[in-house]
């Protein structure tokens, strides 16, 4: 019988699947049947200081291995947010919740910070350093110097398990740099990887860029991102302090992905554009998949086999 039972810090789950930020989260419906799927857990949409339409349509598209989006952060306010995570963790004790909050500006970490500190709210908060889709800001956490003065001003204010999603790296100078840099805090897990940020896709017919904003160029997600997924888990894995959990994102079509994330080091693992195509049975296939693969491999526990890739 196998067991998908995880854990980060103290937070205990009964399945490692989750929804990434972005998709089926944006209402407290949607965060409502996500709690009503299999997943183990569930996040929000990243909540911003006010609400936001996010960019012009059309923003997302499906490609032949994924998809290519540049929403633009549309949310209803990190505040709305919020209150659904304090209701949902008064209704559910035993079921924690991620709380996901961006800043348009580096200021607004720390602001939004102090108030979820103030609040009742006793889940883990996730900052998300790492959109690709705001037109005219860069992803924070490419710029070591403004994601350590925002880790420094966040810190000072916030007390209670946070975790930061970040971007896709590419060398391992970077892992190395970001890694050493994460291990100065707090944290009590990273969210590794946002889509592969800026990415083009032409419409054969019509050779025109498939999204709106920002001339096309938008986040791609989907079997195009596994590769690189999977190394950006593994490569934290082996910089980051052992009480940094890691939430693998990206590259998820098959309970094998998920297997692979996991194998690499990830404690739980969300689910982005196959969600998105899916929509909530990918759930229910997923856990499937994965079980048997587990099966297949004589493994009854996630603890089995988490963290134990081979090389040759
Ligand atoms: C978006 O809203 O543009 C996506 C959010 C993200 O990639 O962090």
């Amino acid at each position: 019988m196998v067991n998908l039972h995880t854990s980060i810090g103290s937070f205990q789950f009964n399945n490692v699947l989750m929804n990434a930020s972005g998709v089926h989260c944006m209402t407290a419906a949607e965060l409502d049947e996500v709690a009503q799927s299999p997943a183990g857990t569930l996040v929000t949409k990243s909540g911003t200081l006010q609400p936001r339409d996010g960019n012009p349509a059309p923003r997302y598209a499906s490609l032949e291995l994924g998809s290519i989006n540049s929403m633009g952060l549309p949310n209803k306010g990190f505040r709305y947010y919020l209150d659904y995570a304090i209701a949902f963790q008064a209704a559910h004790p035993d079921r924690p919740i991620f709380l996901s909050i961006a800043g348009t500006g580096p200021a607004d970490y720390a602001e939004m910070a102090a108030v979820i500190q103030a609040s009742d709210f006793t889940g883990l908060t996730e900052f998300n350093l790492s959109c690709p889709n705001v037109p005219g800001k860069p992803q924070i956490a490419y710029d070591l110097t403004t994601t350590e003065h925002i880790l420094d001003d966040l810190f000072k204010v916030f007390k209670k398990p946070a975790g930061i999603k970040l971007p896709p790296f590419f060398d391992l100078a970077q892992f190395d740099a970001m890694a050493a840099l994460l291990n100065r805090y707090p944290l009590t897990f990273i969210n590794s990887i946002n889509s592969l940020g800026n990415g083009l896709a032409i419409d054969a017919a019509t050779d025109t860029a498939l999204i709106l904003p920002k001339g096309g160029f938008g986040g791609i997600g989907g079997a195009y991102a596994k590769p690189i997924a999977l190394a950006n888990v593994r490569a934290f894995r082996q910089r980051l302090r052992d009480d940094i959990a890691i939430i693998g994102t990206g590259g998820v079509t098959t309970g094998r992905d998920v297997y692979e994330l996991i194998l690499c080091g990830a404690s739980l693992v969300s689910l982005g554009t196959v969600l998105q195509e899916e929509g909530l049975p990918a759930f229910t296939r997923l856990t499937q998949e994965l079980e048997a693969e587990m099966t297949a491999k004589g493994y009854a526990t996630i603890q089995d086999f988490q963290g134990q890739l081979k090389t040759l």
